[in-house]
């Protein structure tokens, strides 16, 4: 089985970054394996600890999110001073992991586009859901309603559990063999559906051909249920005070269980990266052999 993760030594989110450490992690990045950092804690204030419980959520949310360009906190139950240091926690989170992914990747830093940031309560195992919603299969993400058009979507993950609780997750097999083997299986869309789509808000914009190939994918992955039990995959245990950066439109992944985990998403435009090629967009336009991103 071949590399999934690479560990990097840092302790704190100040810790002065090589220029040997920088190229190494974007190398590792761009090739759809985890950065990971077993000893990077993102640590709570004492008056923090409180959110650590699954009642903070609201109950019809799974997780609490902060949109940082809005300064708006979604999902919760909190209100008053509680709201505003739950608030805080979000924004620091958001603020720290920003300062460190331009640190560590200053060939991103002009282009970054700051996502939500999100906290997550509750406990994956046992977690009842649709099968399209069941992130306990292998899959690579892509979203139906907030189509990408090819941007990257990059997420930096700290897992704050306080009882020393693993963050399990499954590691599948390179993007390209996921295309190999379900890329014959990729239908075209129905003509005019992506316009549909976007007039009738479903869509928050327009789904491009990329978009729709990713959703796709997505779908087929989990639906394959021989393909869930025997492609390629490897357990992962992130402990309690680790934090780590994956591209999860190209990792192939799965969240198993663990409670409380932190997590910034920040969208990049694929000419930005230092090797474009390894994107999922040019793995599916070679292997369609035409543009998916339609101009205009
Ligand atoms: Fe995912």
């Amino acid at each position: 089985m071949q590399e999934v993760i690479k560990t990097f030594e840092v302790t704190s989110f100040e810790n002065v970054i090589t220029e040997e450490m920088k190229k190494e992690a974007i190398q590792t990045l761009e090739q759809g394996k985890v950065v990971y950092f077993p000893h990077l804690p993102f640590s709570l204030h004492e008056d923090e600890f409180q959110f650590l419980s699954p009642h903070v959520v609201a109950p019809n949310s799974k997780n609490i999110s902060y949109d940082a360009i809005k300064d708006r906190l979604g999902g919760t139950i909190c209100r008053g001073e509680k709201e505003q240091k739950l608030k805080n926690m979000m924004e620091r989170y958001a603020l720290q992991s920003r300062l460190f992914i331009e640190k560590l990747f200053p060939h991103y830093k002009e282009h970054l586009i700051q996502g939500r940031t999100s906290f997550r309560p509750a406990e994956i195992a046992g977690r009842s859901s649709s099968w399209r919603k069941d992130d306990t299969l292998l899959h690579v993400d892509a979203f139906p309603s907030s189509p990408v058009k090819g941007k990257r979507i990059m997420r930096f993950f700290s897992n704050i559990n306080p009882a020393q609780q693993p963050r399990v997750w499954k590691l599948g097999e390179p993007f390209a063999e996921v295309v190999q083997k379900f890329g014959i299986k990729l239908r075209k869309p129905v003509p005019g559906l992506a316009w549909l789509l976007k007039a009738v808000g479903i869509t928050k914009d327009y789904r491009t051909l990329y978009d729709h190939y990713m959703i796709c994918l997505h779908d087929l992955m989990k639906r394959d249920k021989e393909y869930q039990e025997n492609a390629k995959q490897q357990e992962i245990l992130f402990p309690p005070g680790s934090s780590w950066i994956v591209y999860t439109d190209q990792a192939s992944h799965a969240a198993l269980a663990g409670q409380y985990v932190m997590e910034q998403t920040y969208y990049l435009p694929v000419e930005s990266l230092q090797n474009p090629e390894t994107s999922p967009l040019h793995v599916l336009e070679r292997f369609f052999g035409q543009k998916l991103i339609e101009k205009g």
